[in-house]
């Protein structure tokens, strides 16, 4: 990092790039405004417009402070924040913590009997379980117990989880929290060799999974996946200690996987001895980690994000309740998967934090049919529903009607993860929400905890295909690339960066500092030996507009990232697959346009000379895709190029191939040292 801004753009991850989602983002007309329902102002958790007073950028960091008293605290905190080693901010300190004790025991008195978390399993015939408060409390005590008793497990200690979408994933989440283990929950969807290199890059100490789940009519054998994550892992260089197994069905295991003996243990089982144990929650640091959640970047390499425990539960605790509008008697379904940050913030330690009903649900939203959301609305009487623009397209697309059919009152939405197209955030309120609920927009990532933009849903108007402002203590901008803050609703788009730290942010890469520092802070930091904050603007990465009634629009990522169904996946991991096939001698991968998926990735390879192009390489290239990374990341084409387009210096021209995938103009390619290429791979595309 440096003053000069030619030095300073380049050091930056994301000046490596030729290609990005803001580049071939839509361009939508501005909207008209929907307003809240009186019914939902009435009953609303936030109705008071002084909070934008209270949360002004002078009034920074004391404003945090209403965050962290939503938690009981076992030591309250001396300083609110510190920014003595920037940008490695730390908020609360001196204080100490359980984040389990916050998300269960706290509760116990006036919530006992109450559901915790309502799990649907994908089957219709299978009965839903219900979780008490009690019962997690229970639950949750004695597999912490065997944690620590049986596998020696300690404050500090990485555990990875690859597990479904079932109430076992957030009891271990509270299990390893009462503990102050670090928990690391990897995508179930993820293969065993992504689950390999977590496992490495935290050196784990147990892997801990499930025999199988339902997904699409399916008993998947998940067991397996465990097998290759443990042993890729230990090949690589470190050998977790034990596989530990939960069932999908108790006292009956449903994998052909063999077990290993020695190695692989059922928790059913094994939980036995601990049956009535009580573990008292190890009060820890505020600052300490509660989890690692790993995430794409440029580099081929994921990032496991650290989130604190207190400033991390405090942002979730405050967002769930104001901008989520969570009431402790309301049934809250976020049909986001807990192995992405959405399900970790909103499914499990925002509403816990605050007492609410959080519905799990295993399976495929369409599956039997695009009827059984609302199903399971209707009879759980989920009142609060959270999803993505791809869900909601595809919803849209194989059940426009079906919503009517069944009798369910939703009082708010929130859609995440990817722009929404105005067009289907208006069937969303329409159709889903029967006119009757507030949606908010909220845009955000894995670094950052939760919500940054959004709108206050009593107190704003909704605007379609727009997140909205900053939420109450978050100050976004805009910056070109030349590092020029753009004037406060400009309208012109350029890289949105937040001014202020807040307690939510992740706190560094693990076992990555100076790329923390050089990701986010590189481009846009004013002073690398300044203490002060103001110095050190957040870069987001993503491309935003912001209108002239202060509301930004989300256009896409600038950098090497790709979301595919709302879902972050690295170019460098995608190309580096493909790579593994041994005719291929490049790979680029490009963000094509999709109906329902918003964007997914389109790959073109050339081969080594003297192969022919055949449709088993270009198959033998997609499984290797979905074996290193899982089938999120398969392409949507395999291209087999001649030759691709490159730069005098020989760089791969991302940018022409995307415009060619998109059918868009590349504009002036006679800069390449093979502008006549550009012809031949229109007529491959098309
Ligand atoms: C990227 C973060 C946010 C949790 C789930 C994804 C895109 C996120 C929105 C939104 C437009 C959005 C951005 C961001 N994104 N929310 N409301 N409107 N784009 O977390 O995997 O870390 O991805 O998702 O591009 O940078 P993630």
């Amino acid at each position: 990092m440096s003053r000069d801004k030619s030095s300073r753009r380049a050091s930056a991850e994301q000046q490596t790039l030729d290609v990005s989602e803001a580049q071939i983002a839509v361009h939508w007309p501005e909207e008209d405004y929907f307003l809240p329902p009186a019914s939902f102002i009435a009953q609303a958790n936030l109705t008071d417009q002084d909070v934008f007073a209270r949360f002004s950028l002078d009034k920074f960091p004391e404003c945090f402070k209403e965050f962290a008293d939503l938690l009981d605290w076992y030591k309250y905190w001396e300083t609110t924040f510190d920014a003595s080693d920037p940008p490695f901010w730390r908020w609360f300190v001196g204080g100490t913590i359980n984040a389990c004790y916050n998300c269960v025991d706290r509760h116990l008195t006036a919530y006992r009997n109450k559901a915790a978390i309502h799990f649907v399993p994908e089957p219709e015939d299978e009965t839903v379980q219900h979780v008490t408060y009690q019962e997690l409390y229970v639950r949750v005590n004695e597999f912490a117990a065997m944690l620590r008793d049986s596998c020696g497990l300690k404050a500090g200690d990485r555990v990875t989880l690859h597990m479904p979408m079932v109430a076992e994933l957030p009891i271990t989440m509270l299990a390893c929290a009462r503990l102050g283990v670090i928990h690391s929950q990897v995508f179930s969807g993820f293969s065993g060799a992504a689950c390999a290199d977590r496992i490495l890059d935290s050196e784990s100490r147990l892997l801990i999974t499930m025999d199988a789940y339902w997904r699409g009519g399916k008993l998947i054998d998940h067991k397996e996946k465990a097998d290759t994550a443990f042993a890729e892992a230990a090949e690589k260089g470190h050998q977790a200690e034990k596989v530990l197994i939960w069932q999908r069905y108790s006292g009956k295991y449903s994998s052909p996987t063999k077990l290993v003996e020695g190695r692989d243990v059922i928790v059913n089982e094994a939980v036995k001895a601990f049956r009535g144990k009580r573990v008292e929650p190890v009060q820890m640091p505020a600052e300490a980690p509660l989890f690692l959640m790993y995430s794409s970047g440029t580099t081929g390499r994921p990032k496991g994000c650290q989130h604190s425990i207190g400033g991390y539960l405090a942002y979730v605790a405050w967002t769930s309740k104001y901008i989520q509008d969570i009431h402790p008697e309301d049934v809250y379904w976020c049909m986001a998967d807990i192995g992405w940050i959405t399900g970790h913030s909103y499914i499990v330690y925002g509403p816990l934090a605050l007492a609410a009903s959080s519905v799990v649900y295993e399976g495929v939203p369409v599956y039997p049919d695009a009827g059984r959301p609302w199903r399971i609305a209707e009879n759980l009487g989920v009142n609060i529903f959270h999803t993505s623009p791809t869900a909601i397209r595809a919803l849209r697309r194989s059940g426009p009607d079906e919503p009517a059919k069944y009798n369910y009152h939703f009082k708010h939405m929130t859609t995440v993860g990817e722009p929404i197209e105005p067009e289907v955030w208006k069937w969303y309120h329409r159709s889903v929400g029967k006119g009757e609920a507030v949606i908010v927009d909220t845009w955000w990532q894995t670094e950052t905890g939760g919500f940054l933009c959004s709108t206050v849903p009593a107190l704003h108007k909704m605007k379609p295909g727009s997140a909205g402002p900053g939420i109450p203590g978050i100050h976004p901008v805009i910056y070109d690339d030349d590092g020029n803050e753009l004037a406060r609703g400009s309208g012109k788009a350029g890289n949105i960066c937040i001014l202020n730290p807040w307690p939510g942010a992740f706190q560094t890469i693990w076992k990555a500092p100076e790329r923390y520092v050089k990701t986010y802070y590189g481009r846009y930091c004013r002073d690398p030996k300044s203490k002060d904050w103001r110095d050190w603007p957040y870069m987001a990465g993503d491309g935003a507009v912001d209108a002239a009634d202060g509301y930004f629009r989300i256009l896409g990522r600038i950098d090497d990232v790709i979301n595919v169904a709302g879902h972050r996946l690295g170019t460098k991991e995608i190309e580096s697959a493909a790579l593994l096939v041994p005719d291929v001698v490049e790979a680029a991968v490009v963000p094509v346009a999709d109906e329902i998926k918003g964007r997914v990735p389109e790959l073109y390879v050339s081969l080594k000379p003297g192969v022919e192009a055949s449709e088993d390489i270009a198959k033998r290239v997609a499984d290797s895709v979905v074996e290193r990374i899982g089938s999120i990341a398969k392409p949507h084409r395999v291209l087999i190029v001649p030759d691709m387009p490159k730069t005098r210096s020989g760089k791969i021209m991302r940018r022409v191939l995307a415009s060619l995938s998109n059918h868009q103009d590349p504009g002036d390619v006679s800069t390449l040292a093979n502008p006549e290429i550009v012809d031949s791979l229109r007529a491959l595309v098309k």
